[in-house]
């Protein structure tokens, strides 16, 4: 894709192009490292259940209204709702979504930078040079956390400034078959260890008495935060989406895959927690687990480690490697919403405008690398309770302000029959209803 100004707009080379770009943006640390974490701190199998029917029921609803909004306007997520109505406070909602997703990415980094010091922790370990892999374990060090952030940060805003979806498609081709094939092949090899079945039944069987305000509040924000959706990652790629596309099916692929890779992770991270613990691994504290914010990754390089050998170091190494990817495309429509904004309403050159936004991130990620327990506050306003607010404003505004005709007579472009579907009946009822009464219920009751 050649995104260039707001005149010349880019757009996705290829139908696949955009599905991958969009899943590209939605599986990332979310899927590998927030939900496993999540599940095994707030719920086990009941907290699945009710992360999926978040997604399912609120979550998709949304993506599709984020992606029409996209599309109609061809604008980032402050000039789309200013170029469909006339209405001086959503713009506001845009500017909301641009601020989430600079908060968002500065945090990310951080740990998308852990993943990248565990591929080569790997292979530090492997050789013997233990005090360099130590070094690279440690995440409350903050030089390392602060320079590994700023690489990937690099990373992120050289790929922002040139053809980004030539790289994004590729990278993500070859990446996601490859994860899904790695956490399959691991998931078989814990599965045959002692004490996973405990896992297994953790993950599985819901005990429905740990559903708690607090447990269904977390689950709504882990499916936004998973899928994209709330800050307008989704109106940024939608707008380089071509009409010819049918939006709800595009949207149902990348739900399916997003929810698909989470559910694997969550399969083989719970069930290794158990076999870490028969290993006399300290993962749990009586019956708290020691911590949560790196669990999974030192749940993982153990598991690497008792692999051993040449076998063990490989799967370590591709694995973390192809996280990083992972984050990478994630990263990456992070930074797109804050950096489309500013070429669109500031009238900035591309590169300019992502050097600059880029380096200001980077700047505040710094900060985090040093200072590592403001991730949770950070991802508790910004995520948990930034990007459903945001999602809720989002439907609000499809319901009232935009229209409801107006959505379908977009949609109709590459779904020609959709005003005869029931989609066309049963959408509507999700944004005028069903989502912002959802969210709205659970962030009050989370306050209460
Ligand atoms: N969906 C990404 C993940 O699960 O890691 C994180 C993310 C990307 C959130 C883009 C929000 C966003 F706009």
């Amino acid at each position: 894709m050649a995104i260039q100004t707001s005149t010349e707009r880019g757009s996705w080379n290829s139908r696949l192009g955009f599905i991958l770009a969009a899943a590209g943006s939605a599986v990332g640390l979310g899927n590998i490292w927030g939900f496993p974490t999540k599940v095994a701190t707030e719920g086990g199998a009941a907290y699945l259940i009710i992360y999926l029917l978040c997604t399912f029921l609120i979550g998709f609803p949304v993506m599709v209204a984020e992606l029409s909004i996209g599309r109609a306007s061809r604008r980032n997520p402050v000039g789309a709702f200013r170029a469909l109505s006339s209405n001086k406070f959503f713009p506001l909602v845009g500017l909301w979504g641009v601020i989430c997703g600079v908060m968002i990415l500065s945090f990310y980094s951080v740990i998308a930078g852990w993943a990248f010091g565990y591929a080569i922790e790997e292979i530090f370990y492997f050789l013997g040079w233990t005090q360099m892999a130590d070094l690279l374990t440690d995440t409350g060090n903050g030089w390392k956390n602060a320079l590994l952030a700023v690489i990937f940060m690099l990373a992120t805003i050289k790929i922002i400034t040139g053809g980004v979806s030539d790289g994004i498609e590729k990278a993500t081709k070859t990446m996601m078959p490859l994860l899904i094939g790695i956490i399959v092949i691991m998931i078989l090899y814990v599965l045959t260890q002692d004490g996973a079945m405990e896992g297994v039944r953790e993950y599985l069987l819901p005990d429905f008495s740990r559903i708690t305000t607090d447990l269904v509040f977390s689950a709504m924000g882990q499916a936004f935060f998973s899928l994209s959706l709330g800050m307008g990652a989704l109106i940024t790629y939608g707008s380089y989406l071509s009409k010819k596309e049918n939006i709800p099916q595009v949207a149902a692929f990348v739900t399916l895959a997003d929810v698909g890779i989470a559910f694997l992770a969550g399969l083989l991270i719970i069930p290794a927690m158990y076999v870490a613990r028969s290993a006399g691994i300290e993962i749990f504290v009586g019956d708290q687990l020691a911590s949560s914010t790196d669990l999974v990754f030192q749940i993982l390089p153990a598991l690497f480690h008792t692999i051993g050998g040449f076998v063990g170091v490989t799967l370590g190494v591709v694995f973390f490697l192809l996280l990083s990817i992972a984050a990478l495309t994630s990263t990456i429509s992070l930074l797109e919403v804050p950096v489309s904004y500013v070429i669109d309403e500031h009238q900035m050159e591309r590169s300019k405008a992502a050097w600059l936004v880029g380096l200001g991130v980077t700047f505040i990620s710094v900060i985090i690398a040093f200072q590592t327990s403001l991730i949770g506050s950070f991802s508790y306003i910004f995520s948990d309770l930034g990007l459903p607010i945001g999602g809720l404003l989002i439907c609000l505004f499809i319901a009232f302000v935009w229209k409801k005709e107006e959505a379908l007579n977009e949609l109709e472009h590459g779904f020609p029959t959709i005003k005869q579907s029931l989609f066309a009946k049963v959408w509507p009822v999700f944004l005028y209803v069903i989502c912002p009464a959802a969210i709205a219920y659970n962030i009050i009751s989370n306050f209460l």
